[in-house]
């Protein structure tokens, strides 16, 4: 595939783009009084280097610290922060992309007002509360932590005044001006997401009855004035766009793709050059994984769609948008520019590799919200498959300097990303895997979490690539490894999954499966001694027809048969049994989880987990929480008993060897452990 309607180069008002591919606003979190520091700075002339178009900086404040939502957002408010803007600027051109600024006044969630004792300003006085019923599965810790931006203090409101509005609009125009001196070529205002303009143009936070309020000319007045007032300041050489919410979800009165064209065609008027259609949710407790961060492939797409039909202006779109989606929707004529956010946290090259038709080595994002989790607690973003971010100079792998002969134990995401490394820096790498696959239980969850299939792609395709020696179906013994004398040696074989003591007393009656077991059941690969006769036969069967060698060929086949009684307990409600949970609901199952812990689904990242447990309940299942409950169903699956551990490298240490252990087998980590951990030794050795 060409990419050709990607990789084609774009107008946007005065501003000429390379291609069409956008960075779009992610906070970094990373200024330093309200500058944007030198790590900030790397990690967008990353991206421009990495071939994107344009890239957007992660949301400021026009009247900081007033209406900022962040103690490290950039700052637009005083001539001081001009020279870091500029030196931001003149990096992403040097490195041969354009910038633009996002700009906003938080408004509602402005918590840097609440710290400084200073009231939240809206449109209306909040009507009701949140429903915070997600936050029961959050630590105290990170209960804590939500409160950083606002010190913890109780938010009060203020029902915004024509002073404040005129303030306000002033403050995007004085901010505008300022970015205009220090050399970007767009500003970006920020009207969605449930910020200031935002909450004026959505009925369902605007109740007002004056000429801020009522009719779409009304609630669009705010952003309409604000429009024009940066035009007049930053005249017709700088671009600017406007974020709308294609869809408010969650809200009851909230705004729709077809109200979002009309304020996209009045953002027209007033003298935008584009706009860039997202979307929010109203409960960021609630319905995150809807908006702002979708969890839904091209989410969006719609929403944008129907803007792109009442504009002339062009239309950016957003949302989980992959490369062949947004080629696709340019040249349908769905809409002109495709922003990737997480996708290029994940992947800061993404742009140079389609261009040189290496597709298959972008490294996948795999929609964890391990990198927005950050946001919620004022800090900056972390990513699960990237440990780089944030901390560009990681990605400048260091050549090592002599070739070493690296034995690689394991072929799950620990290993592979190991071998990768280890490979790329020059050492000469052989991987052994005991099963007949890579991917390790990483492979295996793409049964219940999808997203994580292409990430197990991308890591066989780059040790394949890097000409990584790969044995599969070997299993090795400590006196295999002593006798090949290896000169570094990463054991990665993942973690050990006990059996419960209680097995044989508290579920005598019941057939108990570890995950181990789930695993061999379901692609017929070892024996499963707790299964009946009539099941194993089945899984072989499955297998001997290649239905189980597909993931995806078993998740459909699952919907048919599984060989699970229609009553089940799932013991642990963290990571794997709560998705575990709603896998086995959604086919019928009925379903309880019992987790020893107060709170569930703890290793997920917030708004993966607060999704992860309203789908479970959604679904009927059962949820136990701090309950140690024996509930002998029919069937039992051992959800958690997940132990760190090595034996081969113990007898390895025993023996004299010096070995390096990584992923699970070195500390409970999933994916995010397994990629950090395998990074930090590869760099290494
Ligand atoms: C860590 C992080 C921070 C974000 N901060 C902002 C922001 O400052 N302003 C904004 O408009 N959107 C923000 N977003 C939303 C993104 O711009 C984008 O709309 C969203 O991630 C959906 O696109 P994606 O599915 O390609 O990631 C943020 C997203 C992430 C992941
Ligand atoms: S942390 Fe997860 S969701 Fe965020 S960019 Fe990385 S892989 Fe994607």
């Amino acid at each position: 595939m060409g990419f050709n309607s990607l990789l084609g180069a774009g107008q946007i008002g005065a501003m000429t783009l390379a291609n069409r591919v956008v960075l779009p606003a992610m906070d970094m979190n990373l200024c330093d009084d309200g500058d944007f520091s030198a790590a900030e700075i790397a990690h967008y002339t990353a991206r421009a280097a990495g071939g994107v178009g344009l890239i957007i900086t992660g949301t400021g404040a026009v009247a900081w610290p007033i209406g900022a939502c962040s103690w490290h957002q950039p700052s637009f408010s005083d001539d001081r922060h001009i020279p870091s803007i500029k030196a931001l600027a003149d990096s992403v051109h040097a490195a041969g992309s354009k910038l633009c600024v996002q700009i906003c006044h938080h408004g509602k969630t402005a918590g840097v007002d609440t710290a400084q004792g200073r009231p939240l300003l809206v449109p209306s006085l909040p009507e009701g509360k949140l429903d915070l019923a997600a936050l029961q599965d959050n630590t105290i810790d990170e209960l804590m932590k939500l409160g950083s931006a606002s010190r913890g203090k109780q938010a009060i409101h203020k029902e915004a005044d024509e002073d404040d509005l005129a303030w306000v609009i002033d403050q995007f125009a004085q901010g505008a001006n300022r970015a205009s001196r220090a050399g970007v070529d767009a500003i970006e205002i920020h009207a969605a997401h449930g910020y200031l303009v935002n909450t004026f143009l959505s009925s369902g936070y605007n109740k007002r009855t004056d000429r801020w309020g009522g009719s779409v000319e009304n609630r669009g007045r705010l952003m309409t004035d604000i429009i024009r007032a940066v035009r007049a300041q930053v005249g017709h050489t700088i671009a600017i766009s406007v974020r709308l919410n294609g869809m408010e979800y969650g809200l009851q009165d909230g705004m729709t793709p077809s109200e979002a064209a009309i304020f996209a065609l009045m953002a027209q008027d007033a003298g935008a050059d584009a706009i860039h259609v997202s979307a929010n949710a109203h409960n960021p407790f609630g319905d995150f994984t809807d908006g702002p961060l979708p969890s839904g492939e091209a989410q969006y797409r719609e929403f944008a769609r129907i803007v792109k039909k009442s504009v002339t202006i062009p239309v950016i779109a957003v949302g989980r948008i992959s490369p062949e989606i947004g080629d696709e929707m340019i040249t349908r004529g769905e809409c002109d520019f495709v922003s990737m956010g997480r996708q290029l946290l994940a992947d800061a090259d993404l742009v140079n590799k389609l261009k040189a038709g290496q597709r298959k080595s972008i490294r996948p994002c795999i929609n964890c919200y391990v990198c927005v989790e950050q946001n919620f607690f004022d800090a900056p973003p972390k990513c699960a498959v990237n440990p780089a971010l944030c901390n560009e100079p990681l990605a400048q792998l260091i050549p090592a300097p002599r070739a070493k002969r690296v034995l690689v134990v394991g072929g799950g995401p620990a290993g592979l990303e190991a071998a990768r490394i280890a490979a790329m820096r020059g050492h000469l790498v052989s991987l052994y895997e005991a099963s007949s696959r890579l991917g390790g239980t990483a492979w295996f969850s793409q049964l219940t979490t999808p997203a994580n299939g292409p990430l197990v792609e991308w890591l066989e395709h780059e040790v394949r690539r890097l000409g990584v020696q790969i044995f599969l179906k070997t299993r090795l013994l400590a006196a295999d490894i002593l006798e090949l004398v290896p000169d570094e040696v990463v054991v990665a074989t993942g973690a050990v999954r006990n059996r419960p003591a209680n097995e044989h007393t508290d579920y005598a009656e019941s057939r108990v499966y570890t995950g181990d077991d789930l695993r061999a059941l379901l692609t017929g690969e070892g024996i499963v001694l707790s299964a009946s006769i009539k099941t194993r036969l089945i899984a072989q069967l499955a297998r001997l027809f290649g239905i189980s060698r597909s993931i995806t060929r078993v998740r459909t086949w699952s919907k048919m048969y599984l060989p699970l009684s229609k009553d089940i307990t799932v013991v642990g409600g963290g990571l794997v049994g709560l998705e575990l949970a709603e896998f086995l609901a959604t086919r019928g199952r009925t379903v309880t989880v019992v987790e020893e812990q107060a709170q569930l689904g703890l290793p997920m990242a917030m708004p993966r987990r607060w999704t992860a447990v309203q789908n479970a309940t959604r679904h009927g299942v059962q949820l136990r929480r701090s309950s140690t409950d024996v509930i002998a169903s029919k069937d039992v699956i051992i959800a958690n008993n997940v132990v760190a551990a090595a034996p081969i490298a113990d007898e390895l240490r025993t023996a004299g060897m010096l070995v390096h252990v990584i992923g699970d087998a070195h500390d409970i980590g999933y994916i995010e452990g397994a990629i950090h951990s395998a990074g930090i030794v590869a760099r290494e050795i």
